[in-house]
């Protein structure tokens, strides 16, 4: 997580990145949560996304591997190894950062914690806290958070993380799952540039405006929550990705891809790889 990448666009170029998230995905390749076999709806996914537009990179916003086994982990550098663009990794709570450090890599897969784009700087900061599916940033954390935004004063900033800065109803009992949401808030109003927030976990799209920052949260690539209901229970919606656009004024677009092909992909008893 020392790795500076430069992909070298013009400032006046948009930069298209997609991001996959909580793939949850097992060394077994026959694993399924919850009845979704989570290798195959990711390669249903991974399929989906890699048609059209191309990305410039891919982003992995955590709960990559369901318990953190190395061969899940080996199966998804295989995998990203042999798509187009570098995707960038993030931890999440399900993640063991240690194995997936080790183990998820190869051509094509790295582990920044800052990546310089056209007019932007992607910041990624591991959010995880060993031994509890909540998050934090904390003084470590927040301290890379402040040294990369002074070190770009004149980019556009997206905070890239697992955990939702902001309250999802029902995801955990605390109002918002990462601790120290209001010290990142506070440091991000310190430094106007930053323009977007995007995370993962909570398996179900998200889309705010808090001030100037956009917050985004995003569906999982192996199956959805309904958290509002009690107790929560899995959505009626099948795996997706995010695709964006990180505009050169600073502004975001951005779109949630659904991919229903993969709905059936993922159901064990259905046919293929
Ligand atoms: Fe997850």
């Amino acid at each position: 997580m020392n790795e500076i990448i430069d992909l070298g666009l013009r400032v006046r170029e948009a930069v298209p990145l997609v991001q996959i998230t909580d793939c949850h995905l097992y060394a077994d390749p026959a694993g399924h949560l919850r009845g979704a076999v989570t290798r195959r709806t990711f390669a249903a996914v991974l399929a989906a996304a890699s048609h059209g537009a191309g990305a410039a990179a891919l982003l992995a916003t955590g709960d990559l591997a369901q318990d953190g086994e190395a061969g899940a982990y080996r199966y998804l550098a295989d995998v990203l190894g042999r798509c187009g663009p570098p995707t960038f990794c993030l931890p999440g709570n399900h993640d063991v950062p240690a194995v997936m450090a080790a183990e998820l890599v190869g051509p094509n897969v790295h582990h920044p914690w800052r990546v310089l784009a056209g007019a932007w700087q992607i910041i990624l900061l591991d959010s995880t806290v060993p031994g509890s599916d909540d998050g934090a940033l904390g003084t470590a954390g927040l301290a890379r958070l402040e040294a990369a935004l002074a070190a770009a004063p004149d980019r556009f900033a997206l905070v890239v993380l697992h955990h939702p800065p902001v309250p999802i109803e029902g995801v955990t009992p605390l109002p918002v799952s990462l601790a120290d949401a209001a010290e990142l808030f506070q440091m991000l109003a310190r430094h106007p540039q930053t323009r977007a927030v995007l995370f993962g976990h909570i398996h179900q799209p998200y889309e705010a405006l808090c001030g100037r920052v956009q917050v985004f949260g995003s569906p999982a690539t192996s199956l959805q929550f309904d958290t509002r209901a009690k107790p929560v229970r899995v959505a009626p919606l099948p795996p997706a990705y995010r695709r964006l656009r990180l505009m050169a004024d600073g502004h975001v677009e951005s779109t949630v891809c659904w991919v229903p092909d993969a709905m059936h992909a993922g159901h064990p008893g259905h046919g293929g790889g």
